[in-house]
């Protein structure tokens, strides 16, 4: 560009404020000078088209609709380092409440402790650090080994299990899925166990079908077990979706504190807590599970605080929109927007089962997310990683393919969330175009590779 036309535009753009689209975006380095904050706003927000559509993203648990008074608390409260109790003490007091309203809707027996966390990993981090703690105490006072810790869970977890083992030196003790069984159960279990078992973990909701590992099963186990030779197992539940799931639409179906032997929970704010990303929680079924040595207490700006959280400073704003979600919905509102969520989530299995090329997985009537889990029937030239990516291509559905963890790797599933954003008129609208998009595949066949490079092939988060 000569100089001569550099100086003009230089000089227009103070009017038209265009300057950022003739530059490269800084990619490498601070640029020396900054640009107007029209322009870095702007120059930001136009990048981010190229983005998927969340509403679209049919592979998230996580929320991607808050109410607008919603988005205002959290607007408003974004410079509230949620840390800082002896400051923002309300804020502090809030967090309790919600860890109380939680620990009541988990039926917690009496008085119980936890805490926020940024989302079920770090949570689980928390609560199996915990039971690695307790373990190891028991262990001590006994003058025994302390040196081969394991803990025990089922190929159907989400990978943060195998994260702690790894990070924190525990042995995981994987029990693998079935060809045709996804979760575990206390006969999956049982050899497992031994003295250096430090929990077991079960899932509420898994990730890769929205089912349920069989808890009460479990815990009947554990507690035999306690009972016939005083090894007493805990067992934590990673209700990361499930959490706010089944206590509105399964609440007879017993899973949480009136089990004995579950000692911990985790359940993520932003799934169907139906907050915005990053808020989780832990919960203890009682103070004397959360293990002493992993609380640290400092004086801070003049107030001893007591923490046990992996992370330090972070905002406020989502446990205040947690709290808002807990007064405007209620008990009743929730189940009402979890029943709509079902509701939809049925419409949408049917018209799928209609299309004729699909099954559905699970029983009928089986305790679920509100989702869609499904896979192609036998005899087609296409499969699943091509209907994905047909449907991806015609209309931007991320709808994900995945095949499952051993021993069934063999399986492949596609699974639709179906959150509040998923309209009646949506979900009909997707199941039209998932059969479109099998309609197109049964004339061209399966996609190029190119193509099948745009699936979503992450079970989502
Ligand atoms: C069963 C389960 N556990 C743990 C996690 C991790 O949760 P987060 O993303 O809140 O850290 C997920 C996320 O999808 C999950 O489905």
């Amino acid at each position: 560009m000569s100089i001569e036309l550099s100086e003009k535009l230089e000089a227009l753009a103070a009017t038209y404020g265009n300057r950022f689209l003739l530059e490269p975006a800084p990619d490498d380095a601070l640029p020396e000078h900054g640009m107007r904050s029209l322009d870095a706003m702007r120059l930001v927000g136009e990048e981010l088209i190229l983005d998927g559509i969340p509403q679209r993203n049919l592979a998230t648990f996580v929320t991607t609709w808050m109410e607008p008074e919603a988005q205002r608390i959290i607007a408003e409260n974004l410079h509230r380092n949620f840390i800082d109790h002896a400051e923002y003490p309300q804020t502090a007091e809030i967090e309790q409440r919600c860890i109380r309203i939680i620990a009541s809707l988990f039926n917690a027996p009496g008085e119980t402790t936890g805490a926020r966390t940024q989302g079920s990993s770090e949570a689980i981090m928390l609560g199996a650090l915990s039971l690695k703690w307790k373990w190891r105490q028991r262990r001590e006072a006994a003058g025994k080994d302390t040196t081969r810790p394991n803990l025990i869970f089922g190929g159907d977890v989400h990978v943060v299990w195998e994260k702690f083992c790894r990070y924190f030196d525990v042995e995981p003790r994987i029990i693998p899925l079935q060809p045709d069984k996804y979760t575990i159960g206390p006969d999956d279990v049982e050899p497992h166990i031994d003295e250096n078992t430090i929990g077991v973990a079960a899932v509420l909701g898994t990730t890769f079908t929205g089912h349920s590992d069989d808890i009460p099963g479990i815990n009947d186990l554990l507690v035999r077990l306690r009972e016939n030779t005083g090894n007493d197992v805990p067992l934590h539940v990673d209700a990361a979706s499930g959490g706010f799931v089944w206590p509105f639409l399964y609440p007879h179906s017993e899973w949480d504190f009136r089990l004995q032997q579950v000692r911990s929970i985790n359940v993520s704010g932003h799934k169907f807590g139906m907050v915005y990303p990053g808020i989780g929680w832990l919960i203890f079924r009682e103070k004397s599970d959360l293990a002493e040595d992993l609380v640290f207490y400092e004086n801070y700006l003049g107030k001893t605080d007591a923490t046990f959280t992996l992370n330090f400073s972070t905002g406020s704003a989502m446990v205040l929109a947690q709290y808002y979600n807990f007064i405007r919905f209620g008990f009743n509102g929730y189940r009402y927007l979890m029943e709509t969520m079902q509701a939809n989530a049925q419409g949408l299995a049917k018209r799928i089962a209609d299309i004729g090329e699909f099954r559905l997985v699970g029983l009928d009537g089986a305790e679920q997310l509100p989702l869609v889990a499904f896979q192609l029937t036998d005899g087609h030239q296409y499969d699943e990683f091509d209907v994905a990516s047909q449907l991806a291509a015609e209309r931007g559905w991320m709808v994900p393919a995945y095949t499952l963890p051993p021993n069934a790797q063999h399986v492949t599933i596609m699974r639709a969330l179906v959150k509040l954003t998923l309209s009646h008129t949506l979900a009909a609208k997707l199941a039209d175009d998932i059969a479109d998009a099998c309609a197109i595949l049964k004339v061209k066949g399966g996609l190029h590779e190119h193509d099948r490079k745009r699936v979503k092939t992450g079970t989502g988060y």
